[in-house]
């Protein structure tokens, strides 16, 4: 494990006009990385691409669709162009919706799929080849959810579903990486002040009529800074953890029961022979 694995190299981070994004950009600037931001919100990027530039960073502000293959390979190609080489891919972009199964339209799922799952495999798909043939220090990092753990999804049903896909996606990624000495954790963030309760404010109309939102779309409340999530994600992959959590110390403890809550489940099931019996005397 290098030490200081940030200083000169490049980080890609979708997702970084606001929120959680944003904040993993000052963090890894102050740890002497080069940076491209990209977002949908195209004017925000540039905006922020720009404050580092004036505070002396190299960065370049990118508007894509994380959701759209083409306008992704435009995004590396814009990178690679820059900066000639990309280190880090933090797969940050991430849209949150509320509501049922049972009420919830098809769009509501396209469009939270194709975000949180299609986006991140797009990246994955689009900088993973020259990743993988470059060589020295080079990193993954999906962010997912404490929603891929939580043993109670009413209400949160579908994005806990892209997250579980996530999870599972970062899973197998690292094993996949692991013959090319490239790194892989898997961030997941509990309850960060961000806009993402507002996710529909980047909505495409393609994906029909906006989703009522139970929960409002003010700010998030017990949660912690998005700066607390940066650092966390920072020192994680400085450490090549497989998995980072970052959530408000007053929920660890619940959080934690809740974990325990999912693995009784199973563990009641794997006790439970009932079924094995039966079907082993048919
Ligand atoms: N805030 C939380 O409590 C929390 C908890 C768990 C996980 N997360 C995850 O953290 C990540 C960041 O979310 P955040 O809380 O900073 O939210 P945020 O809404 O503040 O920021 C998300 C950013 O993603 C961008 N984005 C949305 N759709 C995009 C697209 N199609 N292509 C490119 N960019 C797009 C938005 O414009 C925005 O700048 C997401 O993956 C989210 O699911 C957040």
């Amino acid at each position: 494990m290098t030490e200081t694995p940030f200083a000169g190299r490049t980080a890609v981070i979708t997702g970084a006009a606001a929120g959680i994004g944003a904040a993993l950009a000052t963090e890894l600037a102050a740890r002497g990385m080069s940076l491209v931001l990209a977002d949908i919100d195209e004017v925000g990027v540039r905006r922020r691409a720009a404050q580092l530039q004036a505070n002396g960073v190299p960065a370049l502000g990118v508007g894509v669709d994380v959701s759209d293959p083409d306008s992704v390979a435009a995004l590396a190609e814009a990178a690679y162009a820059k900066f000639g080489s990309v280190e880090l891919l933090c797969n940050n972009a991430g849209v949150l919706l509320f509501g049922s199964v049972a009420e919830s339209s098809l769009g509501d799922w396209r469009w939270l799929s194709s975000v949180n799952v299609e986006g991140t495999l797009n990246c994955l798909h689009a900088f993973l080849p020259r990743m993988r043939q470059a060589s020295g220090w080079r990193y993954v990092m999906n962010t997912s959810s404490t929603h891929a753990f939580l043993p109670d999804t009413a209400n949160s049903a579908l994005y806990s579903a892209t997250k579980h896909a996530v999870l599972a996606i970062t899973l197998g990624l690292r094993g996949e990486l692991a013959a090319d000495g490239i790194g892989v954790t898997l961030l997941c963030p509990g309850q960060a002040a961000t806009r993402i309760l507002d996710s529909q404010r980047n909505r495409p109309q393609t994906f029909g009529r906006r989703a009522r939102e139970p929960f409002g779309t003010g700010p998030i409340p017990l949660a912690i800074e998005p700066e607390a999530v940066a650092y966390a994600a920072a020192e994680g992959i400085r450490r090549e953890s497989p998995l980072v959590f970052a959530l408000p110390d007053e929920t660890r403890a619940g959080f934690r029961s809740q974990i325990e809550q999912m693995w009784r489940l199973a563990d009641d099931a794997l006790g439970d022979r009932t079924e094995t019996r039966v079907g082993a005397g048919d």
